[in-house]
């Protein structure tokens, strides 16, 4: 029942969203003082080393964030070396690229740390964190990476079923990560009644949802039932990487769907979205799409 390892996964262009966008959620949600809780519903093994075989036999983040550190001009950035007035990455994508590089303190792209570890990165000592994994040996190594963390729960078990009893945080502020691997249909409509869940508990927390664009059914309808549920507002920012396969498999891109948006993420993904869009599309298939419907 639990084939998927995000081993396998880590690093890719579904990861590179993912975590550009988380990233910034948490700058913007930590400009203010107030204790902002981190609430990841399946946080997987936390950090993967890319040598491994399990990362090597796919090689997906030779896609991702490889194809990325490979580039002139992210080298030059991460390493202040680059000439005056040459473009840049956009911000959200540097500081998504500095936050991997404090991982690879060398500059050699040996590991990907995971949403746990980027999060427990940027957050204050003080911000709690609370991390659900179902797998036992990745939630033994989350455990092993993050459990001695103040203010930190690794609860091995369902994410889904967990979120409820989190919520709302004493702190009244929160970030939920939901990123569940869709190997099961049954997680599509787990997605959208946690959801449902967690906001009667919580309205005003900040949710962000990952989700795979395939040629399914279920993956083609969640974006739009996702809308639906929203009630202050929501963004989505989707980035489509690869052209669709005759065989109807494979992945063509991801979104990550933000309910209750932080002020400002519109703007940073508009400027990020394009570059990411250009740099990982193979075979012209690069695009990004950036829908909100903002309060
Ligand atoms: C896409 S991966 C998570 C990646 C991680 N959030 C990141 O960005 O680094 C999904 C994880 O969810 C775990 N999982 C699957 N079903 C679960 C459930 N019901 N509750 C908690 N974890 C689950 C899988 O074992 C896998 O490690």
């Amino acid at each position: 029942m639990l084939a998927y390892r995000h081993a396998f996964h880590a690093g890719n262009p579904a990861d590179v969203l993912k975590h550009v966008v988380l990233l910034r959620c948490l700058q913007l949600l930590l400009a203010k003082p107030k204790a902002l809780s981190f609430v990841d519903t399946h946080a997987g093994a936390g950090s993967y080393e890319l040598a491994e075989r399990m990362s090597q036999r796919l090689t997906e983040y030779m896609d991702g964030v490889g194809r990325l550190w490979q580039r002139d001009d992210v080298r030059a950035a991460l390493q202040d070396e680059a000439p005056r007035g040459a473009a840049l990455p956009p911000p959200a994508v540097l500081d998504y690229l500095r936050a991997v590089l404090a991982f690879n303190a060398d500059g050699t792209l040996r590991r990907a740390p995971g949403s746990p570890a980027l999060a427990a990165h940027l957050l204050r000592a003080s911000d709690p964190m609370q991390l659900f994994e179902l797998h036992p040996a990745d939630c033994r190594a989350l455990q092993a990476l993050l459990g001695s963390r103040r203010h930190t729960t690794v609860h091995p078990g369902d994410g889904f079923a967990g979120l409820r009893a989190v919520l709302p945080p004493p702190s009244r502020r929160a970030l939920v990560l939901i990123d569940p691997p869709y190997e099961l249909d049954a997680d599509y409509s787990r997605v959208l009644s946690g959801l449902r869940e967690a906001l009667e508990r919580f309205a005003t927390g900040v949710y962000l949802v990952w989700y795979p664009h395939l040629q399914s059914l279920a993956s083609r309808g969640l974006g739009r039932r996702l809308r639906a549920l929203a009630p202050a507002g929501w963004l989505e920012a989707q980035l489509w990487t690869a052209a669709p396969r005759a065989d109807g498999f494979g992945l063509m891109g991801s979104s990550m769907f933000v309910l209750n948006p932080p002020f400002g993420l519109d703007e940073a993904l508009r400027a990020a979205g394009p570059w990411l869009a250009e740099a990982l599309g193979r075979d012209g298939a690069g695009r990004f799409v950036l829908d909100a419907h903002l309060p």
